[in-house]
């Protein structure tokens, strides 16, 4: 026996790699699969950003542990031209993903973590590898599962006294919601009296279908407010490893905190990447045009699925941004109940067998799992070849993803099928 950590220990692999694992399994059986479970940006990256990393393969030198001074400053430049933040290059420093950036961030912080109900799976992970305390905050299909302030203050009044850290994020994943400037302004309120910390996960912050970028909490809370971002979303390239954490002046004790971290734990990011990502964060006007189709065809797929669920009478969170909807059964919970089954583990594993359709349980997103809601990732399209397609703004419709992305509409077939058979 080898004694481990207990904390690592009472980790369990997630109900999305058991997912995956399954897709796996049918895929090597020659078993085709809507894979509506993965969150991966489907498009290629931009051709300027391959371009400066080929330039800068001969970078073999270990960089400054908190990034190269170009690439801060030019993240800089970027949050305050394209997300509207306002933060010294000094403040902002990079790592591996902002995932590692949150896990960092997570093992500094002391206190009582608070994660909206519907947030993304590996917040909470995170948190129990150092056995941290965490409560998860009730959300509302209603409101999209988005925290409201006064659900927030509630919390704080029952549970007053040690330090608090809210982690939010917005475009959401598992939701696709996005918080509006009211919704960021009253929590940032109640943050601001009780304290707060806030993480503010802005990973898909201009995957915003509606708006150039997203509303961040930071306008309203700057001297509370820590926020990430990073390649993998917004640039789709997420195997490149590479995010950025943007920590203000009034917490700026902590930075001493995270550069020992970093010395002490991945060093540095790849200087190739680091020269790469100088490129993106340009955000030359190619770039801005390449994102701007991006959007404009996840925002088409997403109304159309989003349209086509309603048929169906299952509920679906409203699409704003992100590659996602939350995607519920109430109204079928009857007939769901009498095949056995009462869990939307217990559904997405039906889904997956018998309609070869994956789908992620809501237990994964902090939903109770008799809730039966999943989550969809309308992301199994050739990214590539639509780019090519849809090259002007506005041309791309509903009638172009029945025609081009076959797994989409196949996979909201299958969910017609399902409906039918347990309404018969
Ligand atoms: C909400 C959210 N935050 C953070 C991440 C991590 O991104 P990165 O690739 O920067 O580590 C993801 C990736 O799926 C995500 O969905």
């Amino acid at each position: 026996m080898i004694d481990i950590n207990k904390y690592l220990d009472s980790l369990k692999p997630s109900a999305t790699l058991a997912i995956n694992q399954e897709v796996q399994l049918l895929k090597s059986k020659n078993i085709d699969i809507v894979h509506f479970g993965f969150g991966q940006s489907p498009f290629p990256i931009y051709k300027g950003i391959i371009k400066a990393l080929q330039e800068h393969a001969d970078h073999n030198e270990y960089l400054p542990t908190l990034g190269l001074t170009a690439l801060r400053q030019q993240i800089s430049l970027f949050l305050k031209q394209h997300q509207g933040i306002e933060m010294d290059w000094s403040h902002i420093f990079i790592g591996p993903g902002s995932k590692e950036l949150l896990y960092h961030t997570i093992l500094i912080l002391e206190g009582e973590f608070l994660i909206p109900k519907g947030s993304w799976v590996s917040y909470l992970p995170q948190i129990k590898t150092k056995g941290g305390s965490c409560t998860i905050l009730d959300t509302e299909y209603a409101n999209d599962f988005k925290l409201n302030a006064e659900t927030l203050e509630r919390h704080c009044k029952n549970s007053p006294g040690k330090q608090k850290v809210l982690i939010l994020n917005s475009p959401n994943n598992p939701t696709g919601a996005v918080y509006n400037n009211e919704e960021l302004q009253s929590i940032a309120k109640v943050c601001m009296k009780h304290g707060i910390i806030v993480l503010s996960d802005e990973i898909y912050s201009q995957i915003n279908f509606g708006e150039r970028y997203s509303a961040s909490i930071s306008q309203y809370y700057p001297q509370g407010t820590i926020v990430y971002g990073g390649l993998s979303k917004v640039f789709s390239a997420g195997g490149y490893r590479l995010g950025y954490v943007a920590i203000p002046e009034a917490m700026k004790g902590l930075r001493a905190t995270f550069k020992a971290l970093f010395s002490e734990t991945f060093s540095a990011v790849a200087a190739p990447i680091q020269y790469a990502a100088i490129e993106a964060y340009k955000m030359n006007d190619g770039l801005l045009d390449y994102i701007s189709r991006c959007k404009n065809i996840l925002g088409t797929i997403a109304n159309f699925v989003f349209q086509e669920l309603k048929k169906l009478n299952i509920e679906c969170t409203q699409p704003q941004g992100a590659f996602y909807v939350m995607i519920g059964f109430s109204h079928y919970k009857e007939q769901i109940n009498a095949l056995g089954i009462h869990s939307s583990e217990a559904l997405a594993h039906h889904l997956i067998q018998s309609y070869h359709l994956a789908l992620l349980p809501g237990t994964d997103f902090y939903f109770s799992s008799s809730d039966l809601f999943l989550r969809l990732a309308y992301v199994d399209f050739d990214g590539k070849s639509l780019l090519e397609k849809f090259l002007h703004k506005n041309e791309i419709n509903s009638n172009h993803i029945i025609d081009n992305c076959p797994n989409i509409t196949k996979g909201i077939g299958q969910l017609r099928a399902f409906i039918t058979t347990i309404s018969a």
